[in-house]
């Protein structure tokens, strides 16, 4: 038996007993220790915690999102490593985010709109007496119906909206989801949800700080709710930056949403990229190649979402550019499979 302790964000710490070949993540949830989780299968994120002392390995042959790097600097997702010592662990969230446990609702399809060459807006308005509480960023899962398979999307509304809930998603080409939402789905149809997951979502006790939002494609969605959110609270409103970029200019999607999120809040800049075929005004470029000297302040926050790799083009360039590792979170949107 091994002692692990997790020490959250607002100074709680937690200790449980974990016993040797057991996952640390299956041991707390024994112990019903408030953790956020999700995939419980080393692919979602949402139970990365920092090592901060001891010797917690990752369980033989099992893969997850991290890269060896992450690993080596002491990153952790609790689902696939176990204790090889007493051990501890910082969670970059507090002890009440992680004890909002998720709950299955049903929703009725409004409307799939498309919004770009390659992705639609779904709005669905959940059953009459069920509910939804969520963080702005955090994601839920939706069953595909007929296939009984889930797919996470992170709403792009606000919990204020609820009954009503948006998503921005990008289609597939044979994908199991997308060829649902391009071929089959029909207003009133009923889905099945289940959440809220994950760790990516606004640090309210941050609000104050300078903010950069990166988003590649529909990684947009999580970050117009951190947006939204921090336009409703009350008070001096930030200085914001969004960077925000797809392939080509018919990929874009939401830019009158983003304009009036502009005249709605002054502190909020928009660079909007492209790799291909610019229009004016329109950064030529990904949304990490926009950045630049200047935009990061000591007490910057950011809030990074997409594919892998722009996650991690946008970690290091924000490093670089003096952000300290500890105010950037970031959310990868993963392949299911
Ligand atoms: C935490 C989290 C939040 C997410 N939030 C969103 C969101 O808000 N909006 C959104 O559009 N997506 C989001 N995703 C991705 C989403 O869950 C699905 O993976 C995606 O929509 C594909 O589902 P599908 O059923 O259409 O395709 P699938 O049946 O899963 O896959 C079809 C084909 O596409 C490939 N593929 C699947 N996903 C991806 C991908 N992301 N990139 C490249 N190739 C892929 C598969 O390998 C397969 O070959 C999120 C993922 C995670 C992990
Ligand atoms: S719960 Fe650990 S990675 Fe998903």
């Amino acid at each position: 038996m091994h002692q692990v302790t997790l020490n959250y964000a607002d100074g709680v710490s937690h200790s449980f007993e974990v016993a040797s070949g057991e996952l640390i993540l299956d041991a707390a949830i024994a112990a019903e220790v408030p953790l956020l989780y999700q995939c419980q299968s080393g692919s979602c994120s949402s139970c990365a915690a920092q090592l901060s002392s001891g010797d917690a390995p990752v369980r033989a042959g099992v893969s997850s999102t991290l890269l060896a790097s992450e690993v080596a600097t002491g990153t952790r997702l609790l689902c696939v490593c176990e204790a090889g010592s007493d051990c501890s662990f910082e969670l970059p969230y507090t002890s009440e985010a992680g004890s909002g446990a998720a709950h299955a609702v049903h929703a009725f399809i409004d409307s799939v709109e498309q919004i770009a060459s390659n992705a639609v807006r779904l709005t669905v308005e959940l059953a009459e007496g069920e509910w939804m509480e969520f963080r702005p960023g955090q994601f839920m899962q939706i069953e595909v119906p007929g296939l009984g398979v889930l797919r996470s999307y992170s709403p792009s509304s606000v919990g204020t909206d609820v009954p009503k809930m948006e998503f921005l998603i990008r289609i597939l080409p044979e994908g199991a989801m997308s060829s649902f939402l391009s071929k089959d789905a029909a207003p009133d149809q009923v889905l099945k949800l289940r959440g809220p997951y994950g760790s990516f979502f606004l640090r309210e006790e941050k609000k104050r700080a300078p903010h950069i939002f990166v988003a590649g494609g529909t990684g947009l969605a999580p970050i117009l709710s951190m947006i939204d959110t921090l336009r409703q609270s009350g008070g001096r409103k930030p200085p914001m930056l969004l960077s925000f970029g797809c392939a080509t200019p018919d990929a874009l999607f939401c830019l009158d949403d983003i304009e009036l999120r502009k005249q709605w809040l002054p502190t909020l800049e928009t660079r909007i990229c492209v790799d291909r075929d610019p229009q004016e005004g329109m950064h030529h470029g990904n949304p990490v190649s926009a950045l630049r000297e200047g935009d990061v302040k000591p007490d910057t926050v950011a809030y990074l979402c997409g594919p892998q790799v722009m996650i991690d083009a946008a970690t290091k360039r924000l490093i670089e550019l003096g952000a300290d590792p500890a105010n950037i979170y970031s959310e990868k949107f993963t392949p299911s499979n």
